[in-house]
């Protein structure tokens, strides 16, 4: 009789500790996944170690193992990849195969990547987007430097587009943003790319009034980039001699926010509430755009005070005659 005093609890102790190594377990790989994704079971041959802090470096020849951290910039977010627009893919769809043996060779770490044009470029599935154009732009962009690629704006893990249709379009442009300010305002990328000692950012803007509202309601690439009406988002980043630093290209009644930032809006928008609502109504940026309202009452006005003119004629040419 004795024993089951000890078997009870540890039965249910046995059950809660499989529930948590359950949970644990499920917590690390979410249901949807596998909707989205039918090789979740093989990433995880990759990300056991690029979805971790740390990972086990085994011997197999004398049976050792040591933990070690893993890079921090080698760590991939399972929740952003299974949301981005290469959900779907497995890691070595876009990564040799042999990658599945660590270390990793040299060959393999000197593995050119595709880029989006091989996949994307020409293909009717994808015409909306202007790939072909993009590509061109950014071959004339001051980014197209040795080891510059479009990767380093697009998260190979993550990557999915914001501004397409966007309902919270101050969230929109907080992320393609942060895409600039990831290495513009982070050294640790931007020291990759150049010599220069420091970033200085947020000096080269000191002639910009209230930098700070400006950066949250305008997008670096609206001053740095040329308006181009057939794609959605201008790719051709100018040389800083070329930028926008005249107020009046946005602060005026045909500005040039028009014809990037809220260009994607429906005309019916446009005209109705929405840029009404942004320029006019909580700032003072006034005559950014044209207030359908204000146009009509100024054209009551005017059409009010021609008739009076008219009337006061006409009643003056009755008095003459008689
Ligand atoms: C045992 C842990 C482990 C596994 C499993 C693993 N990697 Fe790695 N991987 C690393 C470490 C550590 C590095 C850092 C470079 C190094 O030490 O070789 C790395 C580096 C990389 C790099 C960067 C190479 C470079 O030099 O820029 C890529 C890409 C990569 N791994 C892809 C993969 C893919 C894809 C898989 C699955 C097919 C995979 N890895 C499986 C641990 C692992
Ligand atoms: C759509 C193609 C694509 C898929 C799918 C993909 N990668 Fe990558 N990955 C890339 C590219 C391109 C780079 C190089 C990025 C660069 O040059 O900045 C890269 C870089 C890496 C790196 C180096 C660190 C970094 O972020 O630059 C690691 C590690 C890595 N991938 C692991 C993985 C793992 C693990 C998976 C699967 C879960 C995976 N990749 C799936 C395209 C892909
Ligand atoms: C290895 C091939 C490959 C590469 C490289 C690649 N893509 Fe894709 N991409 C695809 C495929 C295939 C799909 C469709 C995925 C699906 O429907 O599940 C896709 C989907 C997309 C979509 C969503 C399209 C839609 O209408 O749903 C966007 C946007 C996109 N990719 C952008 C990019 C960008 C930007 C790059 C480069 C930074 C890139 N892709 C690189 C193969 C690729
Ligand atoms: C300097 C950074 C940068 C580089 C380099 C870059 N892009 Fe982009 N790209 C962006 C940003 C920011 C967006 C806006 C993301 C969003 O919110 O949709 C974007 C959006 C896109 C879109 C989506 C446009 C749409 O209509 O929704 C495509 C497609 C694209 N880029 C392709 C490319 C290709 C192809 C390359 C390389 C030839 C490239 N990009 C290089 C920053 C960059
Ligand atoms: C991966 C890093 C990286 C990203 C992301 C990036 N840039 Fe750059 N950018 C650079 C580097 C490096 C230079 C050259 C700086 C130098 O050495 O003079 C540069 C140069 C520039 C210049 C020209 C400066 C001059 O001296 O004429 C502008 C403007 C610029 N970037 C704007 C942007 C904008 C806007 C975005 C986002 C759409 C962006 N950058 C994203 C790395 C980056
Ligand atoms: C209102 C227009 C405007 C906006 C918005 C803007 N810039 Fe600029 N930017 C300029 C002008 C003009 C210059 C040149 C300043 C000068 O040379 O005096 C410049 C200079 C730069 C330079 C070159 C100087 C340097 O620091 O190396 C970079 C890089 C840059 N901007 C990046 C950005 C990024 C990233 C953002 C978004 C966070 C952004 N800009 C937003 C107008 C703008
Ligand atoms: C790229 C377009 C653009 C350019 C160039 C630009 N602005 Fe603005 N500005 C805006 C937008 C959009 C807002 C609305 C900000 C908000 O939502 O509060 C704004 C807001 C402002 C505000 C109100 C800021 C606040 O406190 O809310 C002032 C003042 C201002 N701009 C002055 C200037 C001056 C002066 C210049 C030239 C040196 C300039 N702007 C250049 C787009 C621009």
């Amino acid at each position: 009789m004795r024993i089951y005093r000890y078997l009870i609890p540890g039965l249910f102790l046995f059950a809660g500790f499989l529930l948590f190594a359950q949970d644990a377990e499920g917590d690390k790989l979410k249901p949807h996944y596998h909707e989205v994704n039918a090789y979740v079971e093989e990433n995880e041959s990759c990300l056991k170690c690029h979805g971790e802090v740390k990972y086990t470096l085994e011997d197999t020849l004398y049976g050792r193992t040591v933990t070690q951290a893993m890079w921090s910039n080698l760590i991939l977010d399972r929740d952003a990849y299974y949301s981005g627009v290469h959900r779907s893919f497995m890691c070595t769809d876009c990564h040799s195969s042999e990658f599945e043996e660590f270390p990793h060779s040299l060959d393999v770490r000197m593995e050119e990547n595709f880029g989006c044009i091989d996949c994307h470029g020409y293909d009717e599935t994808f015409a909306d987007y202007h790939f072909e154009e993009i590509e061109v732009e950014f071959t004339e962009s001051i980014h197209n430097m040795e080891g510059f690629s479009c990767w380093k704006c697009h998260d190979p893990h993550a990557y999915k587009p914001n501004m397409r249709g966007t309902e919270n379009i101050k969230e929109a442009i907080q992320l393609n943003n942060s895409v600039c300010l990831d290495c513009h305002g982070n050294f640790d990328n931007f020291m990759l790319f150049t010599d220069k000692e420091e970033i200085n950012v947020v000096e080269s803007h000191n002639w910009l009034p209230n930098q700070v509202a400006h950066i949250r309601s305008v997008r670096c690439i609206e001053c740095h980039t040329e308006v181009n009406d057939s794609i959605l988002i201008a790719h051709k980043i100018l040389p800083k001699t070329e930028a926008v630093k005249r107020c009046t290209e946005c602060h005026s009644r045909d500005s040039r926010l028009m014809h990037s930032l809220y260009k994607f809006q429906s005309k019916e928008n446009r005209r109705g509430g929405f840029m009404n609502g942004v320029i006019i109504n909580d700032t003072y940026v006034i005559g950014a755009n044209q207030n359908i309202f204000l146009n009509r009452l100024s054209i009551a006005i005017f059409a009010l005070a021609f008739l009076v003119i008219v009337f006061h004629t006409i009643l003056r040419i009755i008095k003459l005659r008689n």
